[in-house]
């Protein structure tokens, strides 16, 4: 059974093929089409943090394609009333499909093992899959193809940035993070990626400025992530220097775009005059969350054997 629990789960061709009709489903809405492609089929959401875009962006994504979704909380009681195991197994008897926001990814990887129904991971301690290739989609939509296009990630080496590393090895871009040394990302990841993806391009640095200066896209997210709250004060010490503000922004090309995943800390990782200008596509990049999951639900059913191939 096909899952996406992180983009190690897909092959080069098959991410760009999600992409591929996530476009041309967002054409068709453009177009006013809402096809019944997931016509009386159920996605689970089961969350165990906070959510707008990604709860929202399924909900919604379903029910354009004539399906629905079913919103659950730790009140289901699972783990504390029954095993992973047999919550899975249950869920399978009612539901197609189930996203799942962990605090830790071993409990996406748990819920995939069983093979009960497709899993995808709604964000974890480790990644944010759906997030990266929306990102993809967004940024495709301006440059086109994006080898050799330098994507800059500015702050924690965090869920984010991990799937934006594998997404930009995929994609053949350059990939820097700037930000400081105790939160870069481990040399044990950006081997695994180099190795499953064939390639990677990727350097980190405590230099913002000569960063910035080369990039096509800027991209950031909040400093402190769900779960790390404790940890805030020290965090917004560290990041201090790595803020995108509109003096930051005069080293960048003109053409540059920034990128945030949303929810931002305006005042703290970006600027309200950064978020809300000209080189922001912040608001696309959020509206194409929906777009790239609805092609993903697709290719997962047409994988598992739910439907037939998409043309
Ligand atoms: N970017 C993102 O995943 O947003 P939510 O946490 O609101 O789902
Ligand atoms: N890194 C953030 C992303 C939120 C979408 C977090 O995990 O809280």
């Amino acid at each position: 059974m096909k899952h996406l629990r992180s983009l190690f789960d897909l092959r080069i061709d098959e991410f760009h093929n999600i992409i591929h009709i996530a476009d041309s489903l967002k054409k068709n809405l453009g177009n006013n089409e809402r096809p019944d492609l997931l016509k009386n089929r159920t996605l689970a959401l089961l969350f165990e943090k906070a959510s707008l875009r990604t709860r929202v962006s399924f909900e919604a994504g379903m029910i354009q394609m004539g399906g629905s979704a079913i919103y659950l909380t730790n009140d289901v009681g699972w783990r504390e009333r029954e095993t992973i195991s047999d919550f899975v197994r249950v869920l399978a008897e009612y539901c197609d499909f189930v996203v799942c926001r962990a605090i830790s990814q071993s409990t996406v990887d748990e819920l995939a093992a069983h093979n009960a129904l497709p899993v995808i991971n709604g964000l974890t301690d480790q990644s944010h899959p759906c997030q990266a290739m929306a990102d993809i989609m967004t940024m495709r939509e301006y440059a086109g193809d994006l080898k050799g296009k330098q994507l800059t990630f500015v702050g924690d080496g965090n869920n984010v940035a991990r799937s934006l590393l594998k997404a930009a090895a995929i994609c053949g871009m350059k990939f820097r993070l700037a930000g400081p040394s105790k939160f870069h990302l481990s040399d044990t990841l950006a081997d695994r990626v180099k190795n499953h993806f064939g390639s990677l391009d990727f350097q980190q640095s405590e230099d913002i400025a000569s960063m910035v200066r080369e990039s096509d896209f800027i991209y950031t997210d909040v400093w402190t992530s769900m779960g790390q709250e404790a940890e805030a004060k020290e965090r917004s010490v560290l990041f201090a220097p790595y803020q995108i503000n509109a003096s930051l922004m005069k080293l960048a090309p003109a053409h540059c775009q920034v990128l945030h995943c949303l929810p931002a800390r305006r005042g703290l990782e970006i600027t309200d005059e950064v978020i809300d200008s000209k080189s922001s596509i912040v608001f696309q990049q959020a509206g194409n969350r929906m777009h790239l999951q609805k092609g993903l639900l697709i290719w997962l059913a047409e994988q598992n054997g739910m439907i037939a191939g998409h043309s």
